[in-house]
């Protein structure tokens, strides 16, 4: 099978039919205390992210019965050897849902090797479904979007993600936040990776930053990014897929901000 022989109109739609039903079931969830389990330092999981994942694996499963899957909890470890791959998180924002924060996304992309070829990120306190597929732009709720026409990092809106597991590059990350603190608009952290990027898509921000993050946080909002006009790169300003699909360190950014944004990341991270 082929990119060609896929109709990714079809596919995003089909995609998106099984990715809302399943953010309107998050939007039911409360999660009590002792249903909260720690996987690993500030890594939390309850029964409402492996619901969704069985889901979405079930739905996606019948969209595109060839592919496999990398899902964060657990579903497709094994499916490397496979070209297309649904890369999924099933609830992106964990934290904020059991904190009562409602701010968190279901975000899927279909990965073809290391590249999104689809990304869906739907918030469902909002109703707001970003979609992209590879050389069709990226729209809400069906509506084409691009990220922000600034120019200056002084206009800048900047989105990050506060290390909270790996403090390796504490300093060099403060580093970052002074700059950017001091030299744009303002910053903000929303607690989901995927609507940091679908706001970078849709031009609510202008720069995301973070490292040491997981492929099915950013998977599908690396597309909706790259299909809205934004750049997406590591902290050296390098874009090889592997390396980004990896989340190491991501950064996004409206292309009139790049520059001055990158180079305030690379004084910062050395
Ligand atoms: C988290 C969110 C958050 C980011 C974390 C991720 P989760 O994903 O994307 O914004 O800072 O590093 O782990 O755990 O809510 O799926
Ligand atoms: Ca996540
Ligand atoms: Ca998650």
């Amino acid at each position: 099978m082929t990119l060609k022989d896929l109709s990714l109109t079809a596919l995003t739609e089909a995609a998106e039919g099984v990715i809302r039903p399943v953010g309107a079931f998050l939007l039911e969830q409360k999660v009590a205390q002792d249903q909260v389990e720690t996987k690993s330092l500030n890594s939390l999981v309850s029964h409402v992210d492996k619901e969704a994942e069985a889901r979405l694996v079930k739905g996606l499963s019948a969209v595109l019965p060839e592919a496999g899957f990398l899902a964060e909890e657990g579903t497709g470890s094994g499916d490397g050897h496979v070209r297309f791959r649904w890369v999924v998180d099933p609830l992106d924002g964990t934290t904020n849902l059991i904190h009562g924060l409602p701010v968190f996304c279901v975000s899927v992309a279909l990965v073809d090797g290391d590249d999104p070829v689809i990304g869906v990120v739907y918030d469902p306190t909002r109703d707001e479904c970003f979609t992209a597929f590879k050389g069709g732009g990226t729209r809400l709720n069906g509506q084409p979007v691009q990220c922000s026409g600034r120019v200056q990092l002084s206009d800048a809106l900047v989105a990050t993600g506060v290390p909270h597991w790996d403090f390796t590059r504490m300093e060099d990350y403060l580093a970052a936040l002074t700059a950017f603190a001091k030299g744009t608009r303002g910053l903000r952290r929303m607690g989901s990776a995927a609507i940091d990027l679908a706001y970078v898509a849709c031009g609510r921000f202008d720069i995301f930053f973070e490292y040491s993050l997981q492929p099915w946080d950013i998977a599908a909002g690396l597309l909706l990014v790259q299909e809205s006009g934004g750049i997406t790169c590591d902290f050296g300003g390098e874009s090889e897929p592997q390396a980004l699909l990896s989340g190491r360190e991501t950064f996004a950014a409206a292309p009139g901000i790049l520059d001055e944004g990158l180079s305030v990341i690379r004084n910062a991270f050395g």
